[in-house]
């Protein structure tokens, strides 16, 4: 086992589903995988391995935020050698026209997070992106669906209250919506080599008040996982 994962090697996939919300994981592991079994309960950050459609994929609670997600990617890739992480989440849309509901792609990743200055030193500013693979390939399994996914920058925020960010300015720019992980997703999959990418449904907006019922969400989310589970056996 590794620090904050009680599995043992070869319990995870190659490929792992990465929700922030362990009860999200869990939701996924019973709905949607078979044969499955749990790997991790350490903090309640339940993790899952079982079959879709015949492949072994794993599925995984990150917590909210670049700090807590990084350490499970980094167990996830240096101890059980991961190869392909799919962040699954939801976002805040930011453009005028991305609705609540819709599915976004994070092809990059914006951040006001020190992860990315911290690792290239002043001076550079450094663009995370997503693995190019697994966006052409999600994006086209979603359009066998009927989806049509939004695809941009997406702005990893470092904090989920702030009000002294320009987020008019990050719109303008051509930010399509703000969550708090893709850019310390991305980052990481440079550094360590794996391959990675982020779907986001839209749960709130950032500069509206549209609302969406408890029926709806879970529709919207089930969209998502089918989008990444089509990819991460494509
Ligand atoms: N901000 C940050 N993270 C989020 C949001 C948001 O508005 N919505 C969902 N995750």
């Amino acid at each position: 086992m590794s620090t904050h994962i009680g599995a043992q090697m070869g319990d995870y996939a190659d490929t792992v589903l990465l929700p922030g919300d362990p009860l999200r994981a869990k939701y996924i592991a019973e709905h949607f995988l078979t044969n499955v079994k749990q790997v991790n309960e350490i903090r309640n950050a339940f993790g899952y391995t079982g079959e879709y459609q015949g492949h072994r994929v794993s599925v995984q609670g990150s917590g909210m935020g670049i700090p807590s997600m990084s350490i499970y990617i980094n167990e996830l890739v240096q101890f059980y050698g991961v190869k392909t992480i799919i962040r699954v989440g939801s976002c805040g849309g930011m453009a005028p026209d991305v609705h609540l509901r819709d599915v976004l792609l994070a092809s990059g990743s914006s951040t006001d997070s020190a992860v990315t200055a911290n690792t290239f030193g002043p001076g550079v500013h450094y663009a995370p992106l997503a693995d190019f693979g697994l966006l052409d390939t999600a994006y086209h399994e979603a359009q066998k669906m009927g989806i049509t996914p939004k695809v941009g920058d997406i702005f990893a925020a470092d904090r989920f209250y702030n009000d002294e960010l320009d987020m008019k300015k990050l719109a303008d720019y051509g930010v399509i919506g703000t969550e708090m992980e893709s850019a310390g997703l991305y980052l990481l999959a440079a550094k360590l080599h794996f391959r990675a990418l982020s779907v986001l449904t839209v749960s709130d907006l950032i500069f509206g008040d549209e609302k969406t019922t408890a029926a709806e969400r879970e529709q919207t989310f089930n969209d998502m996982i089918n989008i990444s589970l089509a990819t991460a056996i494509a």
